[in-house]
């Protein structure tokens, strides 16, 4: 749209919401510590180009590339992406085995890259399902880059948020079978401890891209509190400045964590 053709509220709306999105610096204490990504799209951005949906998927990756680099410019301390969920094993035979291979090359491409700008690399989900050389290298990147603090980027790969629960449930039983603890003293921090993401803070801001808007069994114990941003713009599509635009949003959120707002006790 033509900047000519807005009416003048349209004009200051258009001009404000640049400024915001261009007021994103690295360090910035507004920014989320950490944000979680569904990138949906691929496949309806590949048929609009007339292209098969693995080539949405390896557009798909290229733009994860750079969001990750984008988070360790801005100083964002973890990224989550959710690659592919405990449901996607229902597509056709070949994309699935599509998508394992390209989870395997990508991996073995970027790991020295993503070590050497000390990004550590974790996996959610239940990896020993995977094909077995794909575990392999997942377990073998997990310990490259185990002592790498700058950016956490979590690669959610047969991960399901149910799944994940059951597992923690799991877990913490055996925990109070083995060392006889009382069901009424078990709090929120014991069970996230069984969690994949043990250790790290929830995450700020979630993203889902292309429109939809669920959460598709994506960290439903991490999210009760996330703030959600919703954008039709297609993954492949959703470059640096789309990302920034989403941080922008974030930062005009107003978080109460189910209390009220600094200053307005009366
Ligand atoms: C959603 O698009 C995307 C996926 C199922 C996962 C694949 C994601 C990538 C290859 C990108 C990055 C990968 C890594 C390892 C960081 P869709 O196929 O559901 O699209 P559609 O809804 O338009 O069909």
């Amino acid at each position: 749209m033509k900047l000519s053709s807005l009416s003048p509220k349209g004009l200051f709306h258009r001009v404000r919401r640049r400024a915001a999105v261009q007021t994103i610096q690295p360090g910035d204490p507004r920014l989320p510590q950490h944000v979680a990504i569904i990138m949906d799209g691929n496949g309806r951005w590949a048929r609009k180009r007339n292209l098969p949906r693995t080539a949405g998927h390896e557009a798909g990756l290229q733009i994860a590339r750079e969001i990750t680099q984008e988070c360790v410019r801005l100083g964002i301390k973890y990224l989550t992406l959710y690659a592919f969920s405990t449901e996607n094993w229902k597509r056709p035979k070949h994309e699935v085995s599509f998508l394992m291979n390209l989870f395997y090359d990508s991996l073995q491409k970027v790991t020295t890259e993503l070590h050497d700008e000390e990004v550590r690399i974790r996996f959610l989900g239940h990896i020993d399902q995977l094909p077995p050389k794909l575990t392999a290298l997942i377990k073998q990147v997990e310990r490259q880059t185990a002592g790498n603090q700058r950016l956490t980027l979590n690669l959610a790969i047969n991960y399901g948020g149910r799944h994940e629960i059951i597992q923690a449930v799991q877990g913490l039983v055996k925990k109070a079978q083995e060392q006889g603890l009382e069901p009424d003293t078990i709090t929120e921090e014991q069970f996230a401890r069984f969690l994949f993401t043990a250790g790290q803070p929830a995450p700020d801001l979630l993203i889902r891209t292309s429109g939809e808007q669920r959460i598709s069994n994506f960290m439903l114990w991490q999210t009760a509190y996330t703030e959600l941003y919703f954008t039709s713009t297609l993954w492949p599509d959703f470059g640096p400045d789309s990302f920034r635009a989403a941080l922008s949003a974030y930062k005009r959120r107003s978080r109460r964590f189910g209390g009220i707002k600094e200053g307005r006790r009366k």
